[in-house]
């Protein structure tokens, strides 16, 4: 029996993904939920409060007795309006949601992950200004400004930009999170699979739900048969929600010929996984270092096990 612990399974492709894994044979699915899921054994998790995360963390480890978890899918994300939104824990609501409480629960679960073990960890084309996605791209990836944009010098003075950037400045989040836990010693020791996954754009998910009313609609219409197939045929950056859903899932599965890098950043291109490079600042082993050392002081109340500490300064 393997057992695979998911967040973001509900709804979007996440969804579709879930319902692949729990598929999967002698599989044990946990999904991290707010609601009702699909598939698999939820357990209560809101993103937005760090004690629901140690509490989601502390579940599941008493349900598993001390069983290892095969596989950590790191998929649950928001993009709000702006960058107004503040969690109960005093941080952007983007920025707490999409990396921060992700990074608490990926240390929290550390100490349980089975020798080779594969962690995915979902982010967007949209934290690289080469894929000329059209949202606001990042300027940076420091943990502090991040967590209280409004101490960021630089900070954008339109709401709207400043909701794009914390959105893809956290996808940032995600592959520099991911660069650092591929290259720490435990994580080599324990042969661990780390990906950092970019479905590329996937119209009608749940994702433009806060978003606002012309732009939700274009969201929903596009993500339609009728729209949807012919423009993904114009475009290769862009996927329907069952090729993202089954490309995590293969991730999750190893259902894919490694790539020989340190770790991995799997972009789905017209439907296909292709191994290619992040972008130049999520090349940083220093911005890394410091996401990774940052991340653990604004957590830190939460007390962090022993495992994957040689990164944290
Ligand atoms: N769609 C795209 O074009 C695209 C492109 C690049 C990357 N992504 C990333 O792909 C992932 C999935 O996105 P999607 O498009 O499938 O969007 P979606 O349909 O909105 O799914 C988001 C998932 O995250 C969960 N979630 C959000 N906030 C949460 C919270 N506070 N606590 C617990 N769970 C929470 C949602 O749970 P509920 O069901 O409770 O809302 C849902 O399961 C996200 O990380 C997104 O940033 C999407």
């Amino acid at each position: 029996m393997s057992t695979i612990v998911m967040t973001g399974g509900t709804s979007g492709f996440g969804a579709i993904t879930a319902q692949r894994l729990a598929r999967s044979g002698d599989t044990r699915l946990i999904l991290g939920a707010r609601r009702p899921a699909p598939a698999g054994e939820p357990i209560p998790l809101d993103l937005t409060s760090l004690d629901s995360v140690r509490a989601f963390a502390a579940s599941i480890r008493e349900r598993l007795g001390g069983a290892p978890i095969d596989a950590l899918v790191l998929n649950a994300g928001v993009i709000l309006p702006d960058a107004a939104g503040r969690t109960v824990d005093g941080f952007e609501t983007t920025f707490a949601v999409n990396h921060l409480a992700h990074y608490l629960l990926l240390r929290l679960l550390s100490p349980a992950l089975a020798d080779r073990a594969t962690v995915v960890l979902t982010t967007s084309g949209t934290h690289d200004p080469a894929t000329g996605a059209g949202l606001a791209t990042p300027r940076h990836a420091n943990a502090e400004l991040l967590a209280h944009p409004d101490r960021d010098p630089d900070r954008a003075p339109r709401p709207r930009t400043a909701g794009q950037h914390a959105y893809t400045a956290s996808k940032l989040c995600a592959v520099l999170t991911a660069r650092s836990l591929s290259g720490h010693l435990d994580t080599k020791r324990r042969r661990l699979t780390v990906i950092a996954y970019d479905p590329g754009q996937v119209f009608g998910t749940g994702l433009a739900q806060h978003l606002s009313l012309p732009l939700r609609t274009a969201w929903s219409l596009l993500g339609t048969p009728v729209l949807g197939r012919p423009l993904r045929r114009l475009n290769p950056t862009l996927n329907g929600q069952t090729a993202a859903g089954d490309a995590l899932a293969d991730l999750v599965l190893g259902h894919f010929t490694t790539p020989p890098h340190r770790y991995s950043y799997a972009a789905l291109r017209r439907g296909q996984l292709t191994w290619t490079d992040p972008s130049a600042l999520a090349r940083s082993d220093e911005l890394a270092h410091a996401l990774w050392n940052d991340s653990a002081r604004l957590v830190e109340k939460n007390r962090l096990p022993a495992a994957l500490h040689g990164l944290d300064a």
